[in-house]
Parts: structure tokens; sequence; C-alpha cells
């Protein structure tokens, strides 16, 4: 029985949605209330068992390793000023047991690429994709809830949700077969399917569990939709050799690739965080 103990996060996207906000800083670090989005991605791995985090990174990502780092200077400075609730809130920032891991992604050739950029470090284990622009809030993370059916089917596992027809194009879409509520067997999956010929409209959102055998076919696919080496790609050739399942998680998603879908996000995660939750109420009821 194999155990899912590392985590990829590709972080090497432009975030040009997002300009001018992106133009120096990383997307990942946007923060939904008080946390930026890759707390909240390394959060839900941590809460699924995994230890090892590996994050693809390139230019103008250093708050994200600044971020997961130690920060000697700050937390001297709030221990002398006896601000001991924010000292743990910094240093809780990851847990002790935590490895971080970088890799540069030194060209931009997709999620794909930034993938496989990530094998000397996994090398023939299971392992985890976290997209953090992705946040997802669920009673259970999903990540967790993604290795448990790992646990019971040992093989590679896709988050999926269903989308509006009109929004295939955005998305993985996958064909699939169910076998049990909330999973199915998958048989075809293709990038960015415009919404006339889309197998259906079960998309893959940011979350995969991956067998290391996917590293074999990222390296000899060719560039697909965009012109990048897309995951999609290699995940539709892995299938050709590899029992490969679609998991409609528990939980609602938010695309905090998108500024609507980061505003709802604020919204939904202002409205749960325990100092704001009240007084917010009270102010959304007066904004007319
Ligand atoms: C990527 C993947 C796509 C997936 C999506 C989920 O696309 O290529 O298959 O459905 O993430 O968010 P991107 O959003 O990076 O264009």
């Amino acid at each position: 029985m194999k155990k899912i103990t590392k985590a990829v996060f590709p972080v090497a996207g432009m975030g040009s949605r997002f300009l001018p906000a992106t133009k120096a800083t990383a997307k990942e670090m946007l923060p939904v209330v008080d946390k930026p989005l890759i707390q909240y991605a390394v959060e839900e791995a941590v809460a699924a068992g995994i230890t090892d985090m590996v994050f693809i990174t390139g230019r103008n990502k250093r708050a994200i390793e600044d971020h997961f780092d130690k920060a000697y200077e700050l937390e001297a400075t709030l221990e002398a000023q006896g601000k001991t609730e924010l000292l743990r809130i910094v240093q809780e920032v990851v847990p002790k047991h935590i490895n971080c891991i970088y890799i540069r992604q030194a060209e931009p050739l997709g999620l794909g690429h930034a993938v496989l950029c990530a094998q000397p470090v996994i090398q023939d284990e299971p392992f985890a994709v976290i997209l953090a622009d992705d946040l997802i809030d669920g009673a259970v993370p999903i990540v967790q809830q993604m290795v448990s059916v790992f646990a019971r089917h040992q093989c590679s596992v896709l988050g999926v949700q269903d989308v509006p027809r009109s929004q295939t194009s955005q998305y993985g879409i996958v064909s699939a077969t169910n076998m049990e509520p909330n999973l199915a067997r998958v048989h075809g999956i293709v990038e960015k399917p415009r919404p006339e010929v889309a197998p259906s409209t079960l998309a893959v959102v940011g979350r995969y569990i991956l067998t290391p055998r996917i590293f074999h076919h990222l390296a000899q696919i060719r560039p697909g939709a965009g012109g990048e080496i897309q995951l999609t790609d290699g995940i539709a050739a892995l299938m050709q050799e590899e029992k490969l399942l679609a998991y409609r998680f528990e939980g609602i998603r938010y695309d905090c690739g998108s500024k609507l879908g980061y505003l709802k996000a604020q919204i939904a995660f202002g409205l749960k965080h325990e100092e704001l939750r009240a007084e917010f109420a009270e102010y959304l009821k007066t904004v007319p």
C-alpha cells in the first residue's frame, strides 16, 4: 500500500489576470482575508498527512519562499513586544515536521512541464498536485478526501466538478462512467474543449493524485492546447495504461484565478472568520 507524502504546487504562472496586483509579487500570495492563497493550499496538504511540499516556482516568486521560511527579525520583534498571539500565527505558517522544497521552472512551458520539473524530488512515488488558485472549502479538506480514495483504489484520482457547458473551454473535461456515488472511471480527458464538442461538463479542478508513471508520459508528449505541455495530455496517455478515477469532491470551490471568484472567496471566508464574521455580516446587509 502506497501513501501520499508529497505535494506539488505549480506556482510559476505570471498571474496576468490580476495585473497590476501581480506585477511585482506572486498571484499565489494574494490574500483571502488574512492568509495568502498558497497557505490555504499548503494547509490542505498538511491536513491530508502530506509532509513534503514541492513548489515549482519562477521569476518574481521569492515572496512564496519567504512566506514559508522562518522570519527571525519579525519573530524577535513580536516576542519583545509580548505579542504572543501574532507570534503563534507567524510560527504556525509551516508546522515543524513539514519540508519545503523549491524547484525553478525556467520557462513557462505549461502545467505538464511544471509537474515534470518535480520528478527529481518525487521520484517513484504517487503524489498530489494542488493548484492554489482553486480555493476549495470542504468540511473535510479536499486533498484528504482524495487521499482516502487513493488509499482504497491505489490509482490516479482527479478532483472534478460539474460546470455550465458554456465554460468547458476553461477546463480539462473528462468523460467517465459512474462507479459509486461521487466516483467515476475516466475513459477520456481533453483540455479546454469548446462547448459544442465537449464530451461532458465534468471539469477537472485544481486537485490531482497521480502515480509516478505520469512523468514518463509528460516527458514524451508534444505541446498541446495553447502551445504548452499540458498535464491533461499526460493524463490522457497515462489513462491508456492505468486505471484513472474522477472524484466529485464535497466542498465549495472558488476560482481565485478570476476576479469574480476571488471576490466571492473574500466574502465567504470573511463570513466564516472568527474575528470578523458578525460585524462583516452586519456590514453586508447595508451594502446597496
Ligand atoms: C489548468 C488545467 C485544466 C484544469 C484547470 C483547473 O488550467 O490545464 O485542465 O481544468 O487548471 O483550474 P488553467 O486554469 O491553468 O488554464
